[in-house]
């Protein structure tokens, strides 16, 4: 459907009429325009609202500050909340603005307009569509990169890519796009950075403005004096589903689609890596006056491990535990920057910070997927569940070390993965920065595919040359026998997932997903010097499906007595026969018992409590209309049903 068809189509909901080439020209306007005085809206994007199904958050800044910001969709005038910030390097005022669309209808497109009484296009305002998500178990397309930085080369790591990138998004038409932190790379251009932010949504807007962009943070989104961990540029930015945890707000959050949760997490609370805010010499960072803060001394790095104090992870267990109990999720995806699995060479790798704190989670509570960005390219894992004790050497020493190798239950690359199974792992930092890492390790050795890991606080060290200090790389490496495929062509592409709830002859759920990548893309590769340029093309790298039982067939399982608690077989030891070396250690076998059962003692458990962004009660059917000539057993099962009693159930809805 063009996009005059979806005005047209739009308008009974009382849209303005634009066309996207008037648009254009009104964002060319905009960004040659800027004074204290002017409230035209720009960087203009959206975010779920609480339901994705009803809410959406319209969220936008201009150059100075706006007089009475708000959003018109249809008949309903909605006042935008203002959200300004000095930035605490440059002192520059940022003026933000977040207007909360609710009462909207499920699957249904709305065209709204953004404006202010001093917006310079008062005339003929911004205006865009987007689409809220489908009510019940339904198909939807969702995307996903991270580390996308901007258009304007003259910022540090920013690259023409970026604005393909945000094409790319454009040409899938997802429901939503999945932005996997480092958005921009302010924290490189510290003395700029509310500039860059601004680059970074002008360009954003091309998609953020007709669908959501649901981010998270990553190591280049901790800025130097703004706010306790640095997150001010981004929070003010974004307006996110509330996790309800005080004092840490659009931090970490989840949400629901249909059949699956997604849960965003901001994994520089637990990596080891030292990779954010840092002044590397030899002269210091020097603030503006006006901010009254003092000079920022070489060798400084702002190291946030740890900062919520266990809040994060006890949320995720949360989270994870009333998604898991939820008859009507299948999947769980996870979003978050940093990698638990990654073997690219000149890049960062793994961190076993993410594998201590949070996979017996996600192997606990069968997350689905994990994906990454901080790594500037594409590699998948196998399904991994566990993990391999003693399988990393110490870089300096060769020392045996402890890296928690995840652990595959599979290492046939068959195309297909139960992901009851196992985590299959994406990084996918592939979005548009400079700085392609697509170079992957090998142990010279035994020429098996290798892996960095930080095992411990990587702090800045002094280099030889006086008051220049360095960051600390990786200090072990480990067999990546986890890792299934990495594309060495490329370090720019997109992941398309296409989420089935279960249509199909079997009714199992399943998702499709292609990675599409843009090859010569790379500034330089890094593995073969060879030179290229931004590519607007993206073709297909690869295509896989995960897939999950039935719900009601899990079930029946587990009246049966066939499986424990936690979906695993009774006795059943994750990763059994697939040891690599006699005699080695497999850690987390025993899923529900042991060591994972160790880690839930002390913490609170709120079994039952919904989660933010879960807004179904297991058994409600509400919103599960089923199409005409459906196959009605597979839609929402209510809980102490058989599945007879379920098709009545659901025939009379
Ligand atoms: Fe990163």
């Amino acid at each position: 459907m063009s996009r005059r068809q979806v005005l047209a189509g739009a308008g009974s909901t009382g849209l303005l009429a634009a066309t996207a080439s008037s648009a254009r020209a009104a964002a060319r306007t905009r960004r040659s325009r800027a004074g204290a005085s002017d409230g035209t809206p720009e960087q203009i994007h959206l975010t779920w609202g609480e339901n994705p199904a009803t809410s959406v958050v319209v969220s936008w800044a201009s150059p100075g500050q706006a007089v009475r910001p708000r959003v018109r969709i249809g008949q309903r005038v909605i006042p935008a909340e203002p959200r300004p910030y000095t930035d605490g390097i440059s002192g520059a005022t940022v003026w933000t603005y977040h207007a909360r669309v609710g009462g909207l209808r499920p699957g249904a497109t709305y065209a709204y307009a953004v404006t202010a009484d001093n917006d310079g296009d008062a005339a003929d305002p911004f205006s865009a569509t987007f689409r809220t998500a489908p009510g019940g178990r339904a198909p939807f397309r969702f995307t996903s990169f991270g580390d996308l930085a901007t258009p304007n080369t003259a910022w540090v790591l920013s690259y023409g890519q970026s604005a393909y990138a945000v094409e790319a998004v454009e040409s899938f038409q997802p429901l939503f796009h999945l932005l996997n932190g480092d958005l921009c790379y302010a924290n490189l251009n510290p003395t700029v950075q509310p500039e860059v932010w601004r680059d970074f949504g002008n360009n954003n807007q091309t998609s953020a403005a007709n669908r959501p962009w649901m981010p998270c943070p990553g190591n280049h989104e901790v800025e130097f004096y703004n706010g306790p961990q640095g997150f001010a540029s981004y929070l003010t930015r974004y307006t996110l589903p509330d996790n309800r945890v005080p004092g840490f707000g659009g931090h970490w959050y989840s949400f629901r689609i249909g059949s699956v949760l997604f849960v965003s997490l901001d994994a520089d609370d637990v990596v080891y890596q030292d990779a954010a805010a840092f002044v590397a010499g030899p002269a210091a960072l020097t603030p503006v006056a006006s901010t009254g803060h003092p000079p920022i001394q070489p060798g400084t790095s702002f190291y946030v491990r740890g900062y919520s104090g266990g809040s994060q992870t006890a949320w995720l267990e949360r989270t994870l535990a009333a998604g898991r109990a939820d008859e009507s999720v299948d999947w769980i995806i996870v979003q978050m920057h940093q990698c638990a699995a990654s073997s690219s060479a000149p890049g960062n790798g793994s961190d076993l910070g993410i594998r201590q704190e949070w996979l017996p989670l996600f192997d606990r509570y069968q997350v689905d997927l994990v994906l990454s960005g901080h790594d500037h390219d594409y590699e998948r894992s196998f399904p991994v569940r566990g993990a391999d004790a003693d399988a990393g050497r110490e870089v300096a020493t060769g020392a045996v070390i402890n890296t928690l190798r995840p652990h595959p239950v599979t290492t046939t690359d068959s195309g297909v993965f139960d992901t009851s199974q196992g985590t299959v792992h994406l990084i996918l930092g592939c979005g548009g920065t400079d700085a392609p890492l697509d170079e992957y390790g090998t142990d010279t050795a035994d020429g098996k595919r290798q892996a960095k890991v930080f095992t411990r606080a990587g702090r800045p060290i002094l280099t030889a040359t006086p008051d220049v200090y360095t960051r600390a790389a990786a200090d072990a490496v480990e067999d990546a026998i986890w890792s299934a495929r990495r594309d060495t062509s490329t370090g720019y592409g997109i992941a398309v997932f296409d989420v089935d709830p279960g249509s199909g002859a079997d009714g199992r759920p399943s998702i499709t997903v292609t990675h599409h990548h843009a090859v010569g893309a790379d500034p330089v590769n890094p593995a073969t010097g060879t030179k290229g340029a931004p590519a607007p093309d993206y073709t297909e790298f690869e295509t896989f499906r995960l897939v999950r039982p039935t719900r009601l067939g899990h079930r029946r399982a587990l009246r049966a007595g066939l499986l424990g608690r936690h979906g695993v077989g009774r006795g059943q030891r994750i990763g059994d026969a697939q040891v690599e070396r006699p005699g080695q250690r497999i850690e987390h076998r025993l899923l529900g018992q042991g060591g994972l059962a160790q880690r839930g003692r002390g913490q609170r458990r709120d079994r039952g409590v919904l989660g933010p962004g879960q807004h179904q009660r297991p058994g409600q059917v509400a919103g599960h209309a089923p199409a005409p000539g459906r196959q009605v057993r597979h839609l929402h099962p209510e809980p102490g049903l058989d599945e007879a009693q379920q098709r009545g159930v659901v025939e009379r809805a």
